[in-house]
Parts: structure tokens; sequence; C-alpha cells
């Protein structure tokens, strides 16, 4: 195990009800509050009247920024500091999933300073500080509310970058799972393969002796693979609900990973996928994960993939070699996402063969190299892209 530091600032807030403390939590803050939201669904399932009713209480002065889109604009992002500016904000509110969240966490970053956000998010310019932000989450994948990533896109580039700082953890996150409920069968399949692919960019690592962290990463998975096929039969069952909320936020809060470094080459091949087509991310991850893995298998590294395979899938090994059964786990995960909906094929999103060279340029746009498991270079990435087509 590597050294480490841990240090996760976000109060948690979870369960059913919880957006009653959502007044007293801003109150040490301001009061001039904006509230940042996607395309209307927190209008649709009611959370946004209820939203208000809370700031109501305490005499906030609320402002709006809606219209976050999936995959959140550096656009968006300038409208939003923009607003800070003139309007003096004190306090923003994220109500919505990952995008609104992270589109959130730039917008606070930029209203502290006058560079612009596109240069911190590309890491040209650093950031000295950000607006207080808290979270109300919608829904279960990305794991933004407990950790200080943000995902931002530049729709004029076609360039989507992550990029966090110390910053950008939030206050505090509200989680009712009762929020995700109305969250449609698709949008919900794309974030359990997130939260798996968070668990799996960890798991893939090279540093020894990490063995609680490899068990937490193992339990995530099986709870995942056990809750999913439960929760799609029955999308209003508040455990099922709850057990999923929880493990995005675990997936992706710092907890599982601490003492090495993981992978997250299929996070970078993704954001490429998505900054030129535009799917959604969780969609993109099924089709990719499982052939990054057949990329990246070798002999040295078949225990690995081996001891996922056994653990997770409960492959049994008898009389296989262990790049047979590491072989056998992939296959199992790619059937496991097919069983709950989840793409398999870049061509399902209408994407092909005339688009590889182009993804590919993107994931090595910010070094010529990436992955910490196995290093891949634009070939590769090409490869694993023809692989998904
Ligand atoms: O915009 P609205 O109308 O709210 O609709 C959204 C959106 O269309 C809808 N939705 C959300 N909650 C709902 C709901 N619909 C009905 N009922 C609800 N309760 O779902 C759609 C997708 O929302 P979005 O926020 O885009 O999804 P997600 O949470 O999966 O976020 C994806 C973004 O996060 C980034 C991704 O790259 C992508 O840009 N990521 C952020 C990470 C982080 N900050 O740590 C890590 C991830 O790996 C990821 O890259
Ligand atoms: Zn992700």
């Amino acid at each position: 195990m590597d050294n480490f530091t841990y240090q996760n600032p976000t109060k948690l807030i979870f369960g059913k009800g919880q957006l009653e403390k959502l007044s007293e939590e801003i109150k040490p803050y301001g009061n001039r509050v904006l509230i940042v939201y996607g395309g209307g669904s927190i209008k649709r399932n009611g959370l946004y009247d209820n939203v208000l009713k809370e700031l109501a209480k305490i005499g906030a002065e609320v402002f709006e920024l809606s219209g976050v889109e999936p995959n959140p604009r550096i656009s968006t992002v300038r409208k939003g500091v923009e607003i800070c500016k003139n309007e003096a904000i004190e306090f923003l509110l994220a109500v919505g999933g990952g995008s609104t969240i992270d589109c959130t966490k730039a917008i606070a970053v930029g209203a502290t300073t006058d560079i612009d956000m596109w240069d911190i998010v590309t890491k040209k310019a650093s950031a000295a500080s950000a607006l207080p932000f808290g979270t109300v989450l919608t829904l279960a994948a990305t794991g933004s509310e407990m950790n200080a990533g943000s995902v931002i896109t530049n729709w004029e580039t076609n360039e989507k970058h992550g990029w966090g700082t110390p910053y950008t953890f939030p206050k505090f996150s509200i989680l009712d799972p009762q929020h995700t409920y109305s969250v449609p069968r698709d949008q919900t399949v794309y974030g359990i393969v997130d939260m798996m692919s968070h668990v799996l960019e960890h798991y893939f690592h090279r540093t020894t002796e990490t063995h609680v962290q490899d068990r937490f990463c193992e339990g995530i998975l099986l709870t995942v693979i056990e809750t999913a096929p439960k929760l799609l039969a029955d999308p209003e069952n508040y455990e099922h609900r709850a057990t999923i909320m929880l493990n995005g936020t675990l997936a992706l809060n710092g907890m599982v990973n601490m003492g090495y470094q993981g992978d997250w080459a299929t996070h970078n091949l993704e954001h490429a996928v998505s900054a030129v087509h535009d799917i959604p991310h969780g969609g993109g991850l099924a089709i990719l994960f499982p052939n990054w893995m057949r990329h990246v298998l070798d002999e040295e590294n078949a225990p690995r993939f081996k001891q996922f395979a056994v653990r997770v899938f409960g492959v049994d090994t008898t009389g296989k070699s262990d790049k047979e059964a590491a072989l056998e786990g992939i296959d199992r995960l790619r059937d496991f996402w097919s069983s709950i909906g989840a793409p398999a094929t870049l061509s399902d999103y209408d994407i092909h063969e005339s688009s590889v060279e182009t993804m590919a340029d993107k994931t090595v746009i910010a070094r010529p190299e990436f992955g910490v498991y196995k290093r891949l270079s634009r070939q590769d990435s090409i490869e694993i892209y023809k692989a998904s087509l």
C-alpha cells in the first residue's frame, strides 16, 4: 500500500425526507442563493417547488440557472459565472445529477476569479478559491456529490476534460433516494454502469497489498450486481434506490482507493467519445470497458483479472489458465451490462469507423500517453475503438 492522506469535507445527509435540512445547512453561508438545475426533470417531479419552500424558510433571495446540459458545457458555466458576479451570489445550490453538480463546481470557482474557466478546466491556470455550494442529488451515478471532481465539455473545440481543486468539494449533499424514483430506466442503467466503472478504474492498479481496498471494491460491485435487476424491476422501491445511491457515492468519494492510484484510461476514452458525439457517459463506458480489459490483458496481469472474475462473478477456474478465467470474467461483465440494457457497441449510438481517428486524437490532447495500469497511446485508442464498433 502507498502512503496517503485522506480528507473528505463533504457532509453527507442521506435518507427519506432529508430535504427539510436544506435551509439550516445553507443559512451559515448567506442568503443570496443561485439554484442550478438541468432540463426540467426537477420541475416535473415536484422537487423544484420543495426546494423553493425550503429556501423561503430562511428568506433566501433566489436566483436561477436552468438548462444545464447532460455533459455540461463551458458556455453554460460562463453564464452561471456572470450571474454570480452580477448578483453578488453567496451560495450555489446544485439540484440534479452529475452534470448539474459538475457545472456548479465550475461556476463556484469561476465566480471568484477573472480567469476564464476553460483555462482552469484545461489546467492552463489554477484555481485559488470557490464560492461555497451544496447539492441535492437526483441521480445515482457519478459520485460528484461527495468528491471535488468536475467534467466540462467545450462544444466549440470538441473537448471534454475532468478537473478538480481542493475548493470544489460540496459543503453538503442531500441524498434522498426518493428523488431518484423518476429517473428513467436508461439513465438508471447508465448510472449503474458508471458507478461500477469507477470501481473498476480503481481496481486495476499496480500497488500490492491492498487487501481491504480490494474487498471494498468487490463489495460494491457485488452489491450493485445483486441490486440492479431488482431495482429495474421495481423502480420505486426505496431500499433498492437507497442501495444504488449509496454505492454511487462510495465508488468515487476517495474511500475505496486510499493508498493506490487507479487506471482511468477508460474514462479518458469515453470522454473523447462524448466530446465528439455527445453520448451519455455511462452508455459509453458500458461499450468501452470490456474492450479496454481485453486490450490490456496479458500473461503478467492475468492473475489480477482472474481475481476479479472469481470474486465478483464466481467464475469456476477448474482446468483454466489465468488468462482463460480472466476472459470469462470480462465476458460475464459484458453479459451483465447487456442483461440490464446497457449498449454494447459504438454503432448503437450510430458511431462508426469514420470517427475513430478523430476520437483517438482527443484521447491524447492533454498528454501523449494515458492510463496508469497500462500506458496507452493514440494507437491503442484506435484499436480499442475499432474493437468497440
Ligand atoms: O436535465 P434534467 O432535466 O434534470 O434531466 C437529467 C438528464 O437528462 C435526467 N435526470 C436527472 N435526475 C433525474 C432525471 N430525470 C428524471 N428524474 C430525475 N430524478 O438524467 C439525465 C442525465 O443527467 P446527468 O446529470 O447528465 O447524468 P449523470 O449524473 O450521469 O452525469 C453525467 C456527467 O457527469 C460526468 C460525466 O462525464 C457527465 O458529463 N462525470 C462526472 C464525474 C465527477 N464529477 O466525479 C465522474 C464521472 O466519471 C463522470 O465523468
Ligand atoms: Zn464515470
